[in-house]
């Protein structure tokens, strides 16, 4: 196959340059973009924020009162965990309610008939599981921000819904009018799919509760950050590594660097309080040892990368997790 130089004047550039185009520009745009239209269109609507401004200022200072508890702290997830518990919560009424449908379709029973069959068994298991799955998923929003925080609540809200027609078509189901409970559990999981749709959302686009340090492993070299006396003994500072954030602490002689970006949503540690080498968040209070990076209170789950750190003459150094491989000497060949 012949391949043209693709400069101008070329005679197989300019064939290529003439084939029409196959789709429309704007069709393929909305198709594209839907989603991120659809978040900025929740984001705008008033009464969600003043719904969400509202629910900020109940339920924030209680988290906040509380998020020394045990049982808060297992509500997200957490350090014991590993990751935050709402998404793998949340599988349990979307798969129990899909059986609820599946039951309902394959059933050749259409006589009416009262008490609790098959189906309403899955409709009550997963009435119950998103209660606990609600309950998550309202202690990760009060340490949302800003515009997750706006869709997160729209997201609540659905789910509310879908948990109110499912409650409605067990009502009916168990009082034997099948009809009208099928009906309702259909709504019900369509409404928690559109809310399950927004979740994802949250997570794999805005990466709400995922690590935010998840690829921090630059400077591949050892990296000067700041000369030795500008950094004060016990006070946190702030300084950049080939584009990597890293908080700098000195304590009686000893230098500690962690990544300066929190894992939970990316507060700048440096700007907390540092108490017995370990350091708060100020966005949402989770702690982090200087010394190994763990977790010591939520909500984060994944610890803070730590960096090594050196002094050369007078610089305080840095380097990442993955230190490039050193160069062969010269005139020696690779194994
Ligand atoms: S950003 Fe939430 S605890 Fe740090």
């Amino acid at each position: 196959m012949q391949r043209g130089s693709g400069q101008v004047g070329d005679p197989a550039a300019a064939s290529q340059q003439a084939e029409p185009a196959i789709s429309s520009p704007s069709a393929t745009t909305w198709l594209v973009a839907w989603h991120g239209d659809l978040a900025a269109w929740l984001d705008q609507l008033g009464w969600l924020r003043t719904l969400s401004d509202w629910l900020t200022a109940e339920l924030g200072p209680v988290h906040e009162r509380y998020r020394d508890n045990l049982v808060v702290e297992l509500l997200h997830g957490g350090r014991w965990v590993g990751h935050p518990l709402h998404p793998a919560l949340s599988d349990l009424p979307i798969g129990l309610w899909a059986g609820v449908m599946v039951l309902d379709a394959t059933d050749r029973d259409r006589a009416s008939q009262r008490g609790i069959d098959a189906a309403g068994m899955l409709s009550a298991a997963g009435i119950l599981a998103a209660g606990a799955t609600a309950l998550t998923g309202l202690n990760d929003w009060t340490v949302s921000n800003d515009q997750d925080r706006r869709v997160g609540l729209f997201h609540g809200l659905l789910n509310t819904v879908a948990l109110g027609l499912q409650g409605a078509s067990l009502g009916t189901r168990v009082a034997g009018h099948r009809g009208t409970a099928r009906a309702l559990g259909a709504a019900s999981l369509a409404v928690t799919a559109a809310a399950g749709y927004l979740g994802g959302h949250l997570v794999f686009t805005k990466g709400v509760m995922v690590s935010r340090v998840a690829w921090a492993i630059e400077p591949r070299r050892w990296t000067r950050v700041l000369q030795e006396a500008d950094l004060p003994d016990e006070s946190p500072a702030a300084v950049v590594a080939e584009g990597r954030q890293i908080m700098l602490y000195r304590h009686r002689g000893t230098l500690y660097a962690i990544d300066n970006i929190c894992s939970h949503a990316g507060g700048l540690l440096s700007r907390g309080p540092v108490a017995d080498l370990t350091v708060t968040c100020p966005l949402h209070g989770s702690r982090f040892g200087l010394a190994d990076g763990c977790v010591s209170r939520g909500p984060a789950s994944q610890p803070q990368p730590v960096l090594p750190t050196r002094i050369r003459n007078g610089w305080i150094e840095v380097r990442g997790s993955q230190p490039a491989p050193r160069r062969p000497a010269k005139g020696r060949t690779q194994p």
